[in-house]
């Protein structure tokens, strides 16, 4: 029987993927192994075996159920040779890994350096794998957003103030321009765009001199921290601010159904792939179709559309 590894990171949707990958798999004739806690798994053999029964009630569940880490050991080639040593020894046929940019840039390594089968499948609340539409994770990270901006604008009105929201996303602001739209935000500040922050000081002086008493400014983590915006809008205007980090909770959480389902179409695809003999490459929806993209491609920096959605978030303030 044709035998295969599965290497997660996390956010939500991963469960969802491995229970697809697992099931699908099972399909196709394939065992499925989980190793634990990413890469560190494929070079110290911690693994489990994953069969239908062992991935049932974990499509809502959030994180990933194999654990994960940011594997220094595999960026050695010490580290890689031992994975490499290992995946041979237990005769797999091949890899998937479903993660980020790290993550699939250690997929590209075990198949072009070392000639292992790898399929990739995009799972990163960053949105930032390029030419692909929507990684999975990254729906309900806006959704989780979105939500605590909406508790944030309840106190935000209450109390007159000019809120800073900081979002994650690395270096990338698809978070934030989504989260901005989403939570009808007055401002965005991302990496993707210069913005003028004396125009910006202006626009609050003016707006408060006319009755605007509140703002919500979102700032994508790869842009500026919270607390140097704030600080800096309360030395130019004079006004009160408040600053709030969403960090981690945007990473967790109970899986959206656009999730979900992305998931699941991704695992089905990536098994599907590998009982047809793929490799290095990841899998992704192109316009609703499931599709490959190569990791070279997959890995160039990503370019997001920011102009149209920018518009639209300053027409509507
Ligand atoms: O890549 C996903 C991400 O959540 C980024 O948005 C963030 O910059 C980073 O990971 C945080 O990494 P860590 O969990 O290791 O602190």
């Amino acid at each position: 029987m044709k035998k295969i590894g599965v290497v997660t990171r996390d956010c939500a949707g991963v469960n969802a993927a491995i229970r697809a990958v697992v099931r699908s798999a099972d399909h196709f004739g394939i065992k499925v192994f989980g190793f634990l806690k990413g890469y560190d798994g494929l070079i110290s053999e911690n693994y489990i075996p994953l069969d239908r029964r062992s991935v049932s009630g974990i499509i809502n569940r959030g994180g990933t159920i194999l654990k994960t880490s940011r594997s220094q050991e595999f960026k050695t080639i010490k580290g890689q040779e031992q994975a490499v040593k290992n995946i041979k020894k237990m005769q797999l046929a091949g890899l998937i890994v479903i993660g980020g940019n790290g993550s699939l840039t250690g997929a590209r390594i075990l198949t072009e350096k070392y000639g292992i089968p790898t399929i990739g499948i995009p799972a990163t609340i960053d949105n930032d794998i390029n030419g692909v539409e929507m990684s999975i994770g990254v729906d309900t990270a806006v959704n989780v957003a979105v939500e605590a901006l909406d508790k944030i604008r309840d106190t935000a009105m209450s109390l007159e103030r000019i809120f800073i929201v900081e979002v994650m996303g690395r270096d990338c602001g698809y978070i934030a321009l989504r989260v901005a739209l989403a939570a009808g935000c007055e401002e965005v500040l991302i990496p993707e765009k210069e913005i003028d922050l004396n125009q910006m000081y202006a626009e609050i002086v003016a707006g408060n001199q006319k009755g605007k008493v509140s703002w919500i400014i979102i700032v994508a983590e790869g842009k500026a921290k919270a607390s140097d915006i704030a600080d800096s809008i309360t030395a130019k205007t004079g006004l009160e601010t408040r600053i709030a980090v969403l960090g981690h909770i945007q990473r967790g959480g109970v899986p959206t159904a656009f999730d979900r389902i992305l998931a699941s179409r991704l695992g089905y695809y990536a098994a599907e792939l590998f009982n047809k003999g793929g490799t290095g490459q990841c899998v992704c929806l192109k316009t609703g179709e499931l599709s490959t993209i190569s990791y070279e491609q997959a890995l160039q920096p990503r370019e997001i559309e920011v102009e149209g959605d920018y518009k639209l978030i300053k027409i509507l303030t």
